[in-house]
């Protein structure tokens, strides 16, 4: 698996595994680990998740599945805006950890940003890291404004990004390059079939005899400071979305994909879901 250093140090796999929406049906349980647990064996180290997730759930989940097999993984979880005050971050982290069944997770988040100092949550963070109880520390849903208030050290920014929504590229993409901290795209296969079902992505996959998911998936790799988190909860899917590592995007493929999904001209608000 291809990897990127965070100018923190942070190693991040290319492509994680995400888990929004896991977790939450009981009897879907066994199926949903079975998955996890084959997403591990065909070489996904990244699992991406948040408290709030199945309020919980994802995280219980995504513990089970790990079980036995801690050191293969890299965790990344969240703490909600409205818990992320100092001690709400050190509570909520705790939390975390005792859902995952583990002492530390490789990269905590902030999820979006809320009401609280960001010094404050940004101090526990930091605290937390001290104690081993975090490796390293990033935020979501952060605006070019939010990432210049925000104190050094942050690794990673995870953001939605697709063909359907690349606003970053204008301002916010570059910025975090220059800041040496990873973009961590969600929602990566897009929303409302709009990109897997547009035509220009057909014509490309058909090109590469590839899927229109794998070219989705390779569209957003191009760059080599984006790591992307698909979730499937399909066995099948994993292997496919993997698949996108192997497939480089020509220049042709490129200017279609432009001209299918313009890049942006100007600024644009930070879209988010
Ligand atoms: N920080 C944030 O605010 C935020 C927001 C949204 C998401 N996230 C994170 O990012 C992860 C990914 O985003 P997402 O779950 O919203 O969207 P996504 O990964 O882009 O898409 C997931 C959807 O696509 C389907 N899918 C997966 N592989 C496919 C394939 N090869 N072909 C066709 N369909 C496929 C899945 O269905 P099946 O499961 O049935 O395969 C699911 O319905 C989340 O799980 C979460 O961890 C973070």
């Amino acid at each position: 698996m291809r990897t990127i250093t965070t100018a923190g140090g942070s190693v991040l796999p290319a492509m994680g595994f995400g888990t929004w929406r896991m977790g939450e049906r009981p009897a879907h349980k066994a199926e949903e680990i079975r998955v996890l647990q084959h997403a591990i064996d065909c070489g996904v180290s990244m699992f991406d998740t948040a408290e709030i997730y199945g309020d919980g759930g994802a995280e219980r989940l995504l513990g089970e599945a790990i079980r036995g097999r801690r050191e293969q993984v890299f965790l990344v979880s969240k703490v909600a805006p409205h818990n992320a005050s100092r001690a709400g971050t050190l509570r909520a982290c705790e939390a975390s950890l005792k859902r995952l069944g583990t002492d530390h997770l490789e990269l905590y988040l902030l999820h979006w940003i809320g009401g609280v100092p960001l010094e404050e949550t940004v101090g526990a963070f930091e605290h937390l890291q001290a104690a081993g109880k975090i490796r390293a520390w990033g935020v979501s849903n952060f605006d070019i404004d939010d990432m210049e208030a925000l104190p050094p050290g942050c690794a990673v920014n995870q953001v939605l990004y697709n063909p359907q929504s690349r606003g970053i590229e204008y301002n916010l993409l570059p910025w975090c390059q220059n800041a040496g901290i990873s973009v961590m795209a969600y929602t990566p296969l897009g929303q409302s079939n709009r990109v897997l079902g547009n035509a220009t992505i057909k014509a490309v996959a058909a090109r590469h005899n590839a899927t229109t998911a794998q070219i989705a998936l390779a569209w957003g790799l191009r760059n080599p400071d984006v790591v992307t988190i698909p979730k499937t909860s399909s066995l099948a899917r994993v292997e496919e979305n993997l698949g996108a590592l192997e497939i480089s995007l020509t220049e042709d493929d490129l200017a279609a994909i432009d001209t299918a999904f313009p890049p942006p001209r100007r600024a644009q608000a930070l879209e988010m879901i």
